[in-house]
């Protein structure tokens, strides 16, 4: 029998799945953050306002097991819930937030730049059990099926320079690379990156 796909809005309880998803797609969090990772994620996840809650979340599941993620708002979420989302952070982490502000603000001026009425895809993944079977490709059609109906005008992602696999979907589903940047994790970790952008009809 074939596997049954669906989707569903995420739920403050699905935290567990959320941290080790987003964690696949943005694994350098884990040099930012180091033992209070999934601590950080967890707590930003369960509170309402913020750019890692549960209400930017959708899932996608197989037979009703969680197969996949999408984190996607709007540039006017962005606007509304920055700053709550930096407030936020602090009151999780404390004065460990002094030892990561000056990274966070240098990723900060890089990722996510939008403008009115965009729509930012900010993290998409599947458990590698699941991949190959189109769950990346219905995740990345749910969110711009959410654009869409917010009037959103283009779709805007970044993604890691060397991610052909990510590179492939983003580019059949109809993104270009508009910019390639770096952002510096560390004096030794440099991420290369590339802009993504799809006009929306
Ligand atoms: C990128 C990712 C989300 C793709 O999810 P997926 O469910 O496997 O993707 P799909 O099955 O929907 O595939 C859609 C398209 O992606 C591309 N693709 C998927 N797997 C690929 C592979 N192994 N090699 C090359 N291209 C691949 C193809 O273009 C494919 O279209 P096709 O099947 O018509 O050829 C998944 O590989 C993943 O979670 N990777 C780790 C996290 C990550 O990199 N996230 C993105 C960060 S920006």
């Amino acid at each position: 029998m074939n596997p049954t796909f669906s989707l569903r809005k995420a739920q403050p309880e699905d935290g567990t799945d959320f941290s080790e998803l987003f964690l696949i797609s943005a694994p350098f969090f884990v040099e930012l953050f180091k033992d209070d990772t999934k601590r950080v994620l967890k707590n930003l996840f369960v509170s309402p306002r913020n750019l890692f809650s549960f209400e930017h979340v959708d899932f996608a599941e197989i037979d009703g097991q969680i197969a996949g993620m999408i984190l996607s708002y709007s540039w006017e979420t962005h606007r509304r819930e920055y700053l709550r989302t930096g407030r936020l952070l602090f009151k999780v982490l404390g004065f460990k937030m002094l030892r990561i502000f000056r990274v966070l603000l240098r990723l900060n001026a890089e990722l996510g730049k939008l403008a009115e009425n965009d729509y930012y895809i900010s993290n998409l993944a599947v458990y590698p059990k699941f991949r190959g079977i189109g769950i990346g490709k219905l995740l990345m059609e749910k969110a711009e099926g959410n654009a869409m109906k917010i009037g959103s005008r283009r779709l805007i992602l970044e993604t890691e320079e060397s991610n052909t696999v990510a590179l492939s979907l983003y580019r059949k589903l109809g993104f270009e690379v508009v910019e390639k940047f770096q952002a510096k994790l560390s004096k030794d970790h440099i991420l290369n990156f590339c802009r993504m952008i799809k006009p929306l009809a």
